[in-house]
């Protein structure tokens, strides 16, 4: 009743982890797994290791979280050995990888493409050193193009991570679908801040960050609902997901896949449970026979 097929992948139920969340190592992947989920995400990769930003880099704001971590990693190379050890996990692994440019995207998705995980998500949320300060996820031709040069370096499925910090997402996922995504993942973090008003400065070492949690739900709902009426590849809702009824709210706004990230932090890697079982709940209840028949249903074309 809640399996769902993705991009030709096979899930178990329509939670996934969001990447970022104790995506950083095998043994926590697996946990998550083993916990419920239908897959998981793991943490953005790049190229090179990072040690990211300054801390605070991690802090509670009234209904969310702001983080500013920065992309620290330890690059393609050693990452690629903890994904390798993560598929044993029983879900599929999806490995999540950033680039600074088109090429650099395709160059680590084609080196973790080895490591025998399901997909490959695009964090599209990055500066493009070329085009000075324009995000990869927030300009048309740049999305193209990564994702057109990732899907020419992998024969894997190609899931695009949105931002609502474009000032039009539809017209991104539109661009995406036209590279060839074969999934559109929305939202990442919503661009934020937090000031200390003792200290009369910013409180992440950062300065700015990005805003998930509850507060930031009904914005990605707002995303996937557009831009599932718009494309016609499957659409991944993410963004303040923590318990049944807000996933089907996204499965109904056209979501195939729901991803959760800041509620394992606040309620625990059980969370996934909990969800697939309300999902359950609320599908058995109106006599619906599979979560596919329940995708899109809100929808007004
Ligand atoms: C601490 C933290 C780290 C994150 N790291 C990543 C990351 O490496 N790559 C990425 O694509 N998204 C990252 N995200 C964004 C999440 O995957 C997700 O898109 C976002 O938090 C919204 O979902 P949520 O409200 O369920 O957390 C991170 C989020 C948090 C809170």
């Amino acid at each position: 009743m809640l399996e769902v097929r993705l991009a030709g992948i096979e899930l178990g139920n329509p939670t996934m982890l969001a990447s970022g969340i104790l995506g950083t190592s095998a043994a926590s992947l697996i946990r998550v797994a083993r916990a419920g989920a239908g897959a998981v995400v793991a943490k953005s990769v790049g190229l090179s290791p990072r040690e990211g930003h300054r801390n605070p880099t991690v802090i509670e704001v009234e209904q969310g979280v702001l983080n500013a971590v920065g992309l620290s990693n330890p690059g393609v190379e050693e990452f690629a050995e903890e994904l390798r050890q993560a598929t044993s996990a029983g879900v599929p692994v999806v490995a999540s990888v950033y680039g600074f440019r088109a090429g650099e995207y395709a160059e680590v998705a084609r080196r973790i493409s080895g490591a025998g995980v399901a997909a490959v998500e695009l964090n599209l949320s990055c500066p493009n050193v070329e085009k000075v300060g324009a995000l990869f996820g927030a300009d048309e031709d740049l999305a193209f193009e990564v994702v057109r040069e990732v899907k020419r370096a992998v024969s894997l499925p190609v899931f695009a991570k949105l931002t609502a910090n474009a000032g039009d997402i539809v017209a991104i996922a539109k661009a995406c679908e036209e590279g060839g995504a074969d999934a559109i993942t929305a939202i990442n973090t919503v661009k934020a801040m937090a000031i200390d008003t003792r200290a009369k400065a910013p409180v992440l070492g950062n300065e700015v960050g990005g805003l998930s949690g509850p507060c930031i739900k009904p914005i990605a709902l707002r995303c996937v609902y557009e831009i599932a009426r718009e494309v016609s590849i499957p659409v991944i809702g993410c963004g303040g997901i923590a318990t049944g009824e807000d996933a089907v709210e996204f499965l109904l706004a056209g979501a195939r896949a729901v991803q959760i990230g800041t509620a394992v932090l606040s309620r625990g890697v059980s969370v996934f449970r909990k969800v697939s079982l309300e999902i359950k709940e609320y599908l058995e209840e109106r006599g619906y026979e599979s979560v596919e028949e329940i995708v899109g249903l809100a929808l007004r074309c």
